[in-house]
């Protein structure tokens, strides 16, 4: 894939952050882990590779915005682009030595995600897009949706809230009714690698209540540039504005957000 200059700085920072993380991984005695709020984990390895990521981006596009997990938001001198990260989506699996995490980086131009990168350095998939000119996996295979069309046969994925987070009896709702109506639900730990998966074909949908912009935002790129469909939970809302996404196939979007959106 012929990438624009800004996804190049995109994966460039991407793949620096993920050497720092790598080094990092399954050193929990070093990494001076604290709460962000119950079991909401944060260490010296997100800090560090939001560091990594911020001197690149900000080093190589000055006037954009961003938008970082560890450090907050800075309007930038153009209003119009910001960098919404996340350095490491999955920061629970990465403290437990489980190798599911991923560095997630999105530009957004005039509110729309334009470039999107999610990488996973602990397997080496480097899962891009860009508005337009599809989704990619390490640069040389096209990603697509799965073409399932039968909800028995399907397997999705989300995020059950942790911490006594409030979202957690709608997500218990949501499961007690699409669970006896698929072929499964997984909980990886990875909002980012979730979506990735749903563009690459692995999973057939996934839906999350509660999450960050940051852990979705470039992944929604990745679906929809994989033919996919992503949407709101509640119709009329912005999944990043307001923390609640369904993405799947085309042909399993309706039926699984129908059930995701039903109230009864
Ligand atoms: C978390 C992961 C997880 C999701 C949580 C997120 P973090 O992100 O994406 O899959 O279920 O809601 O907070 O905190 O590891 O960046």
């Amino acid at each position: 894939m012929q990438g624009s200059a800004n996804l190049n700085l995109m994966i460039k920072a991407a793949r620096k952050a993920g050497r720092s993380l790598v080094k990092d991984f399954r050193e929990v005695e070093n990494l001076q882990v604290s709460t962000k709020g119950p079991g909401d984990f944060v260490s010296k390895a997100d800090r560090e590779a939001e560091r990594i990521i911020k001197e690149e981006l900000m080093g190589g596009r000055p006037t954009y915005g961003w938008l970082g997990e560890e450090t907050g938001e800075d309007e930038g001198a153009d209003p119009t682009r910001r960098w919404i990260v996340d350095p490491l989506d999955g920061t629970t699996n990465f403290l437990h030595g489980l190798p599911h995490w991923a560095v997630s980086i999105a530009l957004e131009h005039k509110g729309e995600i334009i470039s999107a990168v999610v990488f996973d350095p602990a397997k080496d998939e480097m899962f891009v897009a860009e508005k337009g000119a599809g989704a990619w996996l390490n640069d040389t295979r096209r990603l697509r949706v799965s073409g399932r069309r039968v909800m028995i046969e399907s397997i999705f994925a989300t995020g059950v809230p942790f911490g006594g987070r409030g979202t957690l009896p709608a997500t218990l709702k949501d499961l007690a009714r699409l669970m006896p109506v698929c072929a499964g639900v997984r909980r990886w730990g990875s909002a980012a690698l979730d979506l990735a998966y749903v563009a690459a074909g692995r999973y057939d949908g996934y839906w999350e209540r509660g999450i960050n912009a940051w852990d979705i935002a470039a992944g929604t790129l990745l679906v929809k540039e994989a033919g996919g469909f992503v949407g709101p939970v509640r119709e009329g809302d912005d999944p990043l504005e307001k923390g609640a996404v369904i993405a799947g196939n085309s042909e399993l979007f309706t039926p699984f957000a129908n059930i995701i959106r039903s109230r009864d």
